[in-house]
């Protein structure tokens, strides 16, 4: 028997549960929590997200302020918005739409924003803090994965888990989180030789690899737990596929997500997670 773990039932419950939290924020603190998001250019993709995460924060209750500028926007433009942004005290979160217009310098407009404010996790403090076990950011969508791993059941300690994909954003912190919690982790990417040997050893297979379908039910063992953290467009259908091709893996897995409504509804939420985080920080060091 296979279970498919909703992301969008335990974003559901998630939410319902930060709703109540917030709304008693205004009694404890004066205010409630607030995100700011920045949003250069009309790329239909962050577009999207950016209503994901104003329409998140409306029915959990965090004020959202999102900031739109044209392509055209310079980069000490955007600088002196987060420098306004990061100076006000009445912000807690601070998100930078990505991917940014060639012209900018992503990493450098990422290192701007202060690190007490970084709800994506991404600047090199919230990393190395990371890296290091110490207290910082954690990024959105691997600790949306591990949240649906534990609200699954999923024992982790001692297990093999194999990640597919080395980005920033999600491979790399998800096999650190795995890792810290006593996995034995694997990490595959494109060079990998006989990538379906390693894959099928795992007993947890994240796939994060940006690669419509790329995971069939050769490359995995049978009663595996998979993940799949893929956002594509298939070619054919044009429909949102994963990196998994759910139809065909699903009967040879004891847990697998679907795309969507597996990670997808987890990494806005744990967004929400962090903006509250981030404001429960700035309220204690008041
Ligand atoms: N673009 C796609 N995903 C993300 C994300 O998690 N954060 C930001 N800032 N931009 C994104």
């Amino acid at each position: 028997m296979t279970v498919v773990i909703s992301g969008k039932e335990l974003a559901t419950l998630r939410r319902s549960q930060m709703k109540e939290e917030v709304a008693s924020f205004e009694s404890k603190y004066g205010r409630r929590p607030h995100l700011a998001v920045i949003l250069v250019g009309e790329d239909p993709g962050s577009v999207s997200y950016v209503t994901g995460k104003e329409k998140a924060c409306i029915e959990i209750g965090i004020k959202n302020t999102t900031i739109k500028k044209p392509d055209t926007i310079s980069q000490a433009e955007l600088l002196n918005i987060i420098n306004d942004l990061n100076n006000d005290p009445l912000v807690d979160g601070i998100l930078v739409q990505l991917p940014l217009p060639k012209h900018m310098d992503s990493d450098f407009i990422i290192n701007a924003i202060i690190p007490e404010k970084d709800v994506d996790g991404f600047h090199p403090q919230n990393v190395a803090s990371l890296y290091l076990k110490q207290k910082g950011i954690v990024s959105c969508t691997p600790k949306g994965i591990m949240e649906l791993l534990d609200y699954a059941g999923i024992e982790i300690e001692g297990k093999r888990a194999v990640v597919i994909g080395r980005s920033n954003i999600v491979g790399m912190p998800v096999s650190k989180l795995l890792l810290d919690r006593n996995a034995t982790v694997t990490i595959c990417h494109s060079r990998t030789k006989n990538i379906s040997e390693v894959t099928k050893q795992a007993d947890i297979l994240i796939a994060a690899v940006g690669k419509p379908l790329f995971v069939k039910e050769d490359m995995v063992k049978e009663g595996a737990v998979v993940i799949d953290v893929g956002v594509n467009r298939n070619e054919e259908t044009k429909k949102l596929c994963g990196d998994v091709d759910f139809e065909n893996v699903k009967s040879h897995t004891s847990y697998i997500t679907k795309v969507p409504g597996g990670v997808g509804p987890m990494t806005i939420t744990c967004l929400m997670e962090n903006t509250i985080e981030c404001f429960l920080k700035h309220m204690e060091e008041k």
